[in-house]
């Protein structure tokens, strides 16, 4: 961070203690930080809103890999968004079930369909998208 603005905000006392409390179990050192980390979270928030914009999704997966067809149809669906997907990285948790974890980078509303496509498949036992955004205008 190369330089700062200082900035002043008013807070109800209760509302500043339940934040100060929250924050430290949250491990922050101060209140900055915390500030800054939920402006940046909602910014990325917001460009998720706007369906061209840039962004980058975490889709995780966990399937029974006994589910006929479904790890064809992972790699089918993969394939075919191949511009989008940056990589894939899979577990073998036990003898029966996997975890997916697939990278997708695109417009909001491609990745969204993407990972919306994904988590439906028949055999996916449980599917969460994280979205985050690609660092640019975020300091
Ligand atoms: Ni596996």
């Amino acid at each position: 961070m190369s330089q700062v603005d200082r900035i002043g905000i008013s807070l109800p006392p209760e509302l500043l203690h339940t934040f100060d409390a929250h924050i430290r179990q949250h491990g922050y050192d101060n209140r900055s930080e915390a500030i800054r980390d939920i402006i940046r979270d909602y910014l990325v928030e917001q460009q998720w809103q706007d369906e061209s914009a840039p962004v980058v999704g975490t889709v995780t997966l966990v399937y029974d890999h006994h589910t006929r067809q479904l790890e064809a149809t992972l790699t089918d669906v993969q394939h075919e968004h191949h511009e989008a997907i940056q990589c894939t990285t899979h577990v073998h948790l036990d003898a029966h079930n996997c975890l997916e974890v697939i990278v997708v980078k695109g417009t909001s509303a491609q990745v969204r369909a993407i990972a919306d496509r994904l988590i439906a498949l028949r055999g996916v036992k449980h599917g969460k998208v994280v979205c985050t955004g690609t660092g640019e205008n975020l300091t």
